[in-house]
């Protein structure tokens, strides 16, 4: 079973054709609202790649949540363990995506930064996983509490980088996996990553001994496993034609974590967890848009 520590927002996205300039109003944009937030959708996408997941998070006692609930009723798979705050609004996420399908999101955390180490050692307890995915959109001392009963309960920890917080360079070594973008790649290196070739460059230099990945959008991933002497490997991305890319690292983290824990090597669990993102990219909104298992293997036989 696998179990998500993180966030949950509501997504507010407006579609335009380009971003505005600073001090500039754009008027003719398009409206949607989605369940999103890093640790839902990474929790929706290992659920719906068909593992059993469950996710421990913290939100406000409002129209939000509300909506997100009821949003999520029918999801096969997913169980949620929610701190219910009546004073913190649940975490709230304005997104701009523009006509090539990039974003720029700002989030106000509210019950997000609430998130207790208590209640996620209970839920953790009671649960005992064999996976646990984290991201940085809850405190410190949350991500600190996990690394600490991870030997106790015995699960392997998928950690993913984002959004880039100064504090993870103190636990870096701790995770089984750790996955990153290029942007977070950059500051957690200090050095340059943007493509293939320099991604490959900073993985030279990592001197810890688990598994990273470095996401780098349509120039694929690039993998160094420790288990293979420290290869470095590059895996190209599909090609596909980019709508929204909110969501796209989450459903890489997600579908990965799900695709290891159900035995796949990491080498296919990084094909499927790149098809899974394809498809995401392909559609609207972030929770919206993560495909079920079916729909990534079918996918497979028309992307290139
Ligand atoms: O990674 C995408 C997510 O980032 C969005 O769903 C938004 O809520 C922010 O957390």
């Amino acid at each position: 079973m696998i179990l998500v520590v993180g966030s949950v927002n509501i997504d507010f996205t407006i579609k335009v054709k380009r971003f505005p300039e600073e001090g500039e109003t754009i008027t003719d944009g398009s409206f949607f609202q989605s369940p999103g937030g890093k640790g839902l959708n990474q929790a929706v996408a290992s659920a719906r790649a068909g593992e059993k997941t469950s996710l421990v998070c913290s939100v406000g006692n409002d129209v939000f949540w509300n909506f997100i609930e009821t949003y999520l009723k029918n999801e096969k798979n997913l169980t949620i363990f929610p701190e219910v705050y009546d004073n913190f609004s649940t975490g709230i996420a304005f997104i701009l995506v523009d006509e090539k399908g990039k974003n720029k999101i700002v989030v106000s955390p509210g019950a997000n930064a609430m998130l207790s180490p208590n209640h996620v050692r209970n839920v953790l307890e009671q649960s005992n996983p064999n996976f646990v995915v984290l991201q940085c959109e809850i405190p410190f001392d949350v991500v600190q509490t996990v690394m600490e009963m991870k030997n106790k309960l015995n699960f392997i920890v998928v950690f993913n980088t984002a959004p880039f917080k100064s504090w993870i360079r103190e636990i870096i070594h701790l995770p089984d996996f750790v996955i990153m973008n290029e942007v977070e790649a950059k500051h957690i290196f200090g050095k340059d990553v943007k493509d293939k070739d320099s991604a490959v460059n900073a993985l030279k230099d990592y001197p810890f001994h688990n598994s990273v990945m470095i996401t780098l959008g349509k120039d694929g991933v690039v993998l160094l496993n420790p288990e293979k002497g420290r290869k470095i490997s590059h895996f190209p991305a599909f090609e596909v034609d980019v709508v929204d890319s909110t969501g796209a690292g989450d459903t890489f983290a997600g579908y990965f974590s799900a695709m290891i824990s159900a035995g796949k090597d990491l080498e296919e669990a990084i094909n499927l967890a790149q098809a899974a993102s394809a498809v995401c990219v392909s559609r609207e909104g972030a929770v919206k848009s993560i495909p079920e298992i079916r729909e990534v293997l079918s996918s497979l036989k028309n992307l290139k």
